[in-house]
């Protein structure tokens, strides 16, 4: 069966809920019905925005996945600035990114909190993307493969073959991240062919050919095409392109330039 291709706006700290309102509204004129229909889009605004964000898709009936872009492990209790995903699934949340390598570097996440939080994430009944990608330093010192298949293997540790082939894995290399610098095409489907085949052989063939796997780091309008014409790719984790309307519909609308 053919994998349906996930677009995912990641806004990292950027746009109050006014802004947000602004953005969704934007981005909902800008793309068609046949653009809604040929790909699965989700955007990923700051806990702030979401109920706002919820109640405009809502209303205006506008075909996007809400997504978050962490929670916390546990259900509830003394965990002070924290969020459960009891309560992102109250807001219709559909997917959290989890394990974003801003998260892993910053602060401080480890394979085993991502691994908790990908089983959170199912329980309540969310779809998780999990994110793993390498370091410059790891890729020149030829650790990448090893360092990818130890990332995905210990993030889905427990996690049931059924639940992994509905979830998403995102692969992006930290040194594209913001930088400008895009993986080639090449590159990027090498990555994520070797994630399928990790779960190949974690799991089975059905599931690998289940899972959907993005590519992330600075995907644009002008990148997209190519990335997304490799058989590996079925998506993309986009973050500042996500914030412009234009941009993130150009993204979403590769299919028209391939
Ligand atoms: P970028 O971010 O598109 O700005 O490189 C991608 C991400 O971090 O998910």
């Amino acid at each position: 069966m053919a994998r349906k291709p996930l677009m995912s706006g990641n806004w990292k700290m950027n746009l109050n809920h006014y802004e947000a309102i602004q953005l969704v509204q934007k981005l909902s004129y800008a793309l068609s019905k046949d653009d809604v229909e040929a790909v699965d889009i989700s955007i990923h605004p700051p806990f702030t925005d979401l109920r706002s964000v919820q109640t405009v898709l809502e209303s205006e009936n506008i075909p996007i996945s809400l997504g978050a872009q962490n929670c916390h492990a546990e259900e509830k209790g003394a965990f002070t600035g924290e969020i459960s995903p009891l309560m992102l699934e109250k807001l219709y949340v559909t997917y959290v990114i989890c394990g974003h390598s801003e998260r892993r570097q910053m602060f401080g996440e480890t394979n085993a909190e991502v691994n908790a939080k990908v089983k959170a994430i199912f329980k309540a009944n969310m779809i998780p993307i999990m994110a793993c990608g390498e370091t410059l330093e790891q890729r020149e010192a030829g650790q990448m493969e090893a360092h990818i298949v130890e990332q995905v293997t210990e993030g889905l540790a427990g996690v049931k073959a059924d639940q992994v082939a509905s979830m998403v894995i995102a692969y992006e290399p930290i040194w594209a991240i913001g930088t400008g610098v895009t993986a080639t095409a090449e590159d990027a489907q090498e990555v994520c062919a070797l994630v399928r085949a990790t779960i190949g052989e974690l799991y089975d063939s059905s599931t690998a050919e289940s899972v959907r796997i993005q590519y992330g780091g600075s995907v644009k309008p002008s990148s997209a095409p190519e990335l997304m014409s490799q058989p590996d790719i079925d998506g993309a984790l986009i973050g500042g392109a996500s914030l412009s309307a234009e941009d993130f519909a150009g993204c979403i609308q590769y299919r028209l330039a391939q």
